[in-house]
Parts: C-alpha cells; structure tokens; sequence
C-alpha cells in the first residue's frame, strides 16, 4: 500500500507491506527524507519527529534553509544523496557539469503512483503475475541548475513484504553532463546498530558469510571484473546484533545486475547508518546529452522481525515467483548427467552416446554435453567464438547426436560460453577488433581467451545467429551459458573515447538483450547460468535462468558451505548442484556416495562423473536417488527452506518444508569423526506444531510425534555416524490426533 498525506507544504510517503513499513517526507524545502523502514506503522503515524537536528555550523547549511544552522544536509537522512552540495557523506549521485563543476543538489518536484511493477531499462526486473501485484510510486526530483531529473522509483509487494528501489537520470538541459555516479539507491538508517553480512568468496568457493559490525569505517563490498563476480556476492543482509535465524531484526539488499557492483553500510558522526547499493562508480561515467536517460538496476529490499530464516524465505519467494521466468519456472526440471568432470575435452561421440546410454538406465533424463564440442577445441586454449560443430570430433552432427539421445528417452542439453573469444580461433581472425582490448596495449589474457565486446550490435547479431542456428539445428532443450574470466581491457572499437566510462555497464546490457533475444527466440529453452560455477550467481540472471551452476568446485562437504551461503538470498531451486566422482576432482577428498547425493538434492539435482566406473551396488543406489529426488522435488523447489545448523557446527543440517506444512524433510551431515561419540542432535524447524507427523527412520522405521515434540524436543539420531555420513529424514503429517 502506498499512502500519501499532505500537510502544509510538506508530503509523506509511506509505503507498507503486509509486516513492514518504509517511510519518507518531502520537506518543507523538498529534501526527501528518510524516516523510517521497519516494522508495519499505522495509519498516520508520522516519524519525522525522530529527526534530531542541532547546530551544524561546520558542515554547511543549504541556501534553502537560510541562515537555519541546525538544518544541515551533512547529517538529515536522505533517500538522495548528491555529491558537492553540502552533505560530506558517500553520495548516491555525482555529477560532472559542463562548467566543470561537480554539484548534484536534488529537490522534489512531483510524485505518481502507478498499480503494477515498474520496468527497468534493459535489465531485469520484479514483473507481475496474477497472484503477486506490484504497486508503484515513482517521485522525481530536479535539479534546478542543470535541469536534469532524477526519478525515484520504489516497488511495493505487500504479501511478500518486499519494496524495490531504482533511479533514474534523465537530463533535461541543454548542456551535456557526465554522470560520475548514480546508484540504485541511498537509505540513512537513524537509530540502528546493526550487524552486516555479506558474502564473500574466490573462484570454486563462492559466497561464505561474514558478520562484521557497522561502525563508522566503511563497510563495502564491491566488484569491478564485469561480473558480479565470487569475490562478493551482490546482496547483503543488516541485522540487529542480536539476531540469529529465528529471532531479531533484519533486511535485505539484493541487487538484480550481474555486472560492477558497489554496496556498503557506514555509520556517520551522528551514528545514523547510511546503506548504498548500485552500479559501481570506479570506472563508471555515463554521458547524457540532451533528453537522454540512465536508469540503474533494482534493489530488492526486504525486511523480517523474525530473524534470517524468514528473511531468506522471503527472498526465495520472490525471486521465485517474481523474477525467475519461462517454462521451467515451475515446471520440473530434468535430472541431468553433464560430461565435464567425467571427460573434460576427451570425448567423441560415441563416448557421449555410452554416458547417455548408461545413464538412461539409470534414470537419468538429460544428457548436457559441456565445452569441447566446437571449432577447435581439444583444451582451453583456442576455439572459443566459433560456434560451428566439431562434426569429425563428434562422428556426426548435434541432429544425430540429439536425436539418439532423444531415443533414449532422455533430453539433450549444450555449453556454450558466448561472451568469450580466442584468438586462436577464426572468429578473432575475422574480427580481432570484436574482443575487448586496448589498442597498443597487449591485453590481459585469463584461460588464454579475452572477451567480446557485447556492448555492440553485430557482435551480439553474430551470437544470435550462431547460437539460433545450432539450436534450431538439434532437439537442444537445455543451454549451459558460461563465462570463465574478469573481464578488463575495456576499450570498445565502436564507440568513441568519451563514452568509454560507458561499457561495462553496456556490456551487462549487451549480455541482457542478447539472453533476452534468445529466449524470445526459443521460449522452451532452459538456461542455467554459470560463470567458472558462481562467479555471476546474482538474481539479475536469475530473471533468464531459474537455475545457476553454485560453484565448480562439487566437493559435497566443501558445498555444504557454499550452499548454505548461497540460500540467504537465492531460492534453493537455483542452486545447480551435482553428484561428482570420488576421491573429488578438486578436493582429492572421498565423501560417502549418498552424502553427495543428499547435499546434491538440495539444488537442481544432477550427475557429474563417470557412470561407468560406479559399481552395480552404487547403480543401485543412483537410482533411489534419483527416486528420492523426485519424490522430495516438491519440497526443495517449491518448499520453505530452513537452517538448522550452521557448516561450521561439527553437523550440517538443514530443513524443507511444505507451503501447506503437510511434508517436510531435514538433511543433515556430520562433519566430525570423535571417539565415544557424542548423540548427533537437531531441532526441527517448519512444521505445524500442533499437527502429528511420522517421521521415517532408517530401515522403514517410523516414530510418529507432534510438531511440536520435533521442534521443541528435536531429534536424536539413533545410531553412530561417522565423518561425512548423512541422513534425511522425512515427516508426513499423519491423520489429526492420530500418535499411534
Ligand atoms: C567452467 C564451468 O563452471 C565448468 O562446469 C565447465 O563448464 C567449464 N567451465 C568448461 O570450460
């Protein structure tokens, strides 16, 4: 809900979800102030009255305010914030104008709300569907002296208890001005001592949580790689201090873009906490001439009383239901085998149709072929840009190849890696001034391949061409996309000097529009996104693939961590998640087969090795695996997720529930091998606690209790485990008051 009250010459903005409340005035001067974001207010609540203002000689008073000394910019907190007007704070907006001057000094002009979800540029976007409905309050500012506007956009998403926020430049003036920064958005947190927990990483272990107090140093979290990178994750969470996954309060900050990002909290001299989010300024200038416009990706804000677990549950929602899109939004996917871990580049065809063969046997239902199959592609080094099929490699083309599989009764997936080019490829010989590299300057070389310059048009019509071809070519149902660099060098042969603080943000656009292009394309097709595993897990990706390869390391212990980082924001049904070979191809360490099927489950569900070294025993129980994924799909992608345990607690547990709390199930891992060992125990989460449920054991052996009594009293598990065992139980609710 979005409500507006007029009073004198001031306005106030509150918009409400169904448990929180987001609050700002426009002052009686037209600064936008924040007020509050929190718990639900009610009806006419004003908090405008916490505003303490004194003296602010030294930091400077605006002109509006006269000779007012304790109305200061330095230290009022600001839904905007300008650079070189008078608040010495991080700015939101920074602004070089022609006369080489560098104010950004916002005032409100109007406001208009709109029903529905409002739409990013060229990026992606919280859309509407029948059952979830945005509302939508756009307020713009102006600056008087350069005439450019600055459109606030906020979404409000009642049930979800989600509001969004986005802005957008659009100048107005005659002259020319060169945008130095502009993030999505700015928020000044009064009265809050808060926590901050982000997720930070390197290349196969992505997205480990850290919680570092907010103090008056900044906090930041950023990348400049083009990607949004494993180093940090674009979302983070503040938290009161005392907040833990069930109780306290938090919000969340997720930014839907997938390329430089900067986000941080800080505390200034008044101790109020000021967050920021959005396009990362180093590198970043923008020219807007006349009438031209920039809007920046989405924050994706929510907030929870009730600690972390329901915070992440609110993410998964909406992420979900709201940015995830297509045909296997809901719909299952398919439990695949990707060759990668069990033949790197050292395959034919044949090769491939015995993997296919053995895995239709064992109920597998999609075969994805990864890199290799391509140009000249034998290794890393060369090929890639030339999306031709290796026809003599393969012994036929991808029809046949499809086709058998197809015959198998299974589905047929494909690599590609399209932002990518080597320069031992024909594609560079053709094009060398497609790849991102500095004239005079030897670029800088990461898996021996640069990247093309998707900020332009033939660039991405080669792409759309090539890949529309190969995939109207065969019965491909699945695309793995994948990006295995930082991206630097930025130099574009097809634009000029002055825009070049443009392209990075250009290239995440030329990757959208060429995804974008894509599936309209080919509605059917499913994407899972990849980058070296999760070097771009972001839900800016999400909106074009439901599913993201979580890591490239597959060390099922090692996932434990990196799995339980990725589910503070990310829905579990995108987590791509396989079973690989043991001892692990990046570990060397052995991990029990059905250890790394039950942490596998927790994701898309997939196998990564060589069927044919597995044993008739391991055969079998590929199978119940596979049965048991299917029977818990329901639970794990469209389910409540819940946290039991923390990796770094000597066990690993975590819990699905059922929307309807009729089923659910709980994982758990140990990860301690001790002498006379301690019970292994855990509380239950997600069940109705006044309902009964059987809870299966090992070797069909049940005990039926009440939520409660499994909650409360929690569950010990009856047996020794050993170092890297794990179980999964599942509770069925059973008829009301039935505990026989
Ligand atoms: C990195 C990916 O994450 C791997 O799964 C695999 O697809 C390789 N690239 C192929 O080059």
């Amino acid at each position: 809900m979005i409500s507006v009250k007029k009073e004198n010459k001031e306005l106030l903005f509150t918009l409400s979800t169904y448990e929180s409340s987001y609050q700002m005035k426009a002052d009686r001067y037209g600064v936008l102030l924040h007020l509050f974001y929190g718990e639900r207010l009610n009806e006419g609540d004003d908090l405008s009255r916490l505003i303490f203002r004194t003296d602010m000689g030294f930091s400077g008073n605006p002109a509006c305010a006269g000779t007012d000394r304790a109305y200061s910019l330095d230290t009022l907190p600001q839904e905007v914030s300008g650079f070189g007007a008078g608040d010495f704070r991080d700015s939101m907006v920074e602004l070089l104008h022609e006369d080489g001057s560098r104010a950004a000094e916002f005032y409100f002009d109007s406001y208009e709300i709109m029903d529905g979800s409002y739409k990013v540029d060229g990026m992606p976007a919280l859309y509407d569907t029948s059952a979830t409905k945005g509302e939508t309050l756009v307020i713009t500012m102006r600056e008087a002296a350069s005439d450019v506007e600055l459109k606030l956009c906020y979404g409000v998403y009642e049930k979800e208890n989600v509001i969004t926020r986005a802005a957008k430049l659009i100048n107005k003036g005659k002259k020319r001005v060169s945008v130095q920064k502009l993030l999505s958005m700015n928020l000044d947190m009064m009265f809050f001592d808060a926590d901050m927990i982000y997720f930070t990483g390197r290349h196969a272990f992505e997205r480990e949580p850290e919680r570092v107090p907010v103090r008056h140093a900044k906090t930041e979290i950023k990348s400049v790689r083009g990607m949004s990178s494993h180093q940090y994750n674009p979302a983070f969470i503040l938290c009161e201090k005392k907040a833990d996954e069930d109780s306290g309060k938090c919000y969340g900050f997720c930014l839907a873009y997938s390329g430089n990002f900067a986000a941080s909290a800080q505390r200034d001299q008044k101790n109020q906490t000021r967050v920021q989010m959005g396009i990362n300024p180093d590198g970043f200038c923008y020219l807007l001439g006349k009438d031209e416009e920039l809007m920046t990706p989405q924050v994706i804000m929510s907030f929870s009383k009730d600690g972390l677990t329901k915070l992440s549950q609110q993410y998964h929602d909406i992420i979900r239901e709201n940015m995830c899109r297509g045909k296997y939004k809901h719909e299952k996917r398919p439990v695949l085998i990707n060759n990668w871990e069990a033949t790197y580049f050292d395959f034919d065809g044949q090769k491939l149709l015995n993997i296919a063969e053995q895995a239709a046997e064992l109920g597998i239902e999609m075969l994805v072929l990864d890199d290799g199959w391509f140009g000249k592609r034998d290794d890393d080094n060369s090929g890639l840009g030339d999306w031709f099929v290796n026809e003599k490699k393969l012994g036929g083309n991808l029809q046949d190849i499809g086709g058998r599989i197809n015959d198998m009764g299974m589905k047929f997936g494909l690599w590609f890696e399209p932002e990518m080019i080597s320069e031992d490829s024909g594609l560079y010989r053709a094009h060398p001034d497609w790849a991102l590299a500095i004239p005079d300057r030897e670029p800088n070389r990461a898996r021996n391949q640069l990247a093309l310059d998707m900020s332009r048009t033939d660039v991405r019509d080669y792409l759309f061409e090539r890949m529309s071809a190969i995939l109207s070519s065969a019965p491909i149902a699945y695309v793995k996309w994948d990006l295995n660099r930082s991206i630097c060098d930025m130099y574009s042969h097809a634009s000029k000097p002055e825009h070049s603080g443009e392209l990075y943000h250009k290239y995440v656009l030329g990757v959208y529009d060429l995804l974008e292009r894509l599936l309209a394309r080919f509605p059917e097709l499913m994407l899972e996104g990849c980058s070296g595993g999760g070097g771009r897990f972001d839900a800016g990706m999400l909106y074009y693939s439901p599913q993201i390869w979580c890591s490239d390391n597959t060390d099922a212990i090692n996932r434990l961590t990196i799995q339980y980082g990725t589910s503070f924001f990310y829905p579990i049904s995108s987590v791509g998640s396989h079973v690989s070979a043991c001892p692990n191809h990046q570990t060397g360490r052995s991990v029990p087969l059905k250890t790394r099927a039950d942490v596998a489950m927790s994701g898309s569900f997939g196998y990564e090795l060589d069927l044919g070294k597995l044993t008739d025993e391991e055969k079998l129980q590929v199978k119940e695996q596979i049965a048991q994924f299917h029977d818990l799909y329901e639970l794990t992608h469209e389910g409540d997720y819940y946290r039991l345990a923390a990796p770094k607690e000597g066990v690993m547990a975590w819990a699905f529930a059922a929307k309807d709390k009729r089923r659910a199930f709980l994982t758990l891992v140990r990860l301690e091998a001790e002498g006379n060992p301690l019970p292994v125990h855990v509380f239950m989460k997600g069940l109705d606690k006044d309902k009964s449920y059987r809870c299966m054991l090992k070797n069909d052996t049940s005990v039926i209790n009440s939520g409660a009594a499994f909650m409360s009293g929690g569950i010990t598990i009856p047996w020794t485990m050993g170092q890297y065992e794990s179980v999964v139980m599942v509770f069925e609710e059973v008829n009301h008051g039935s505990f026989a």
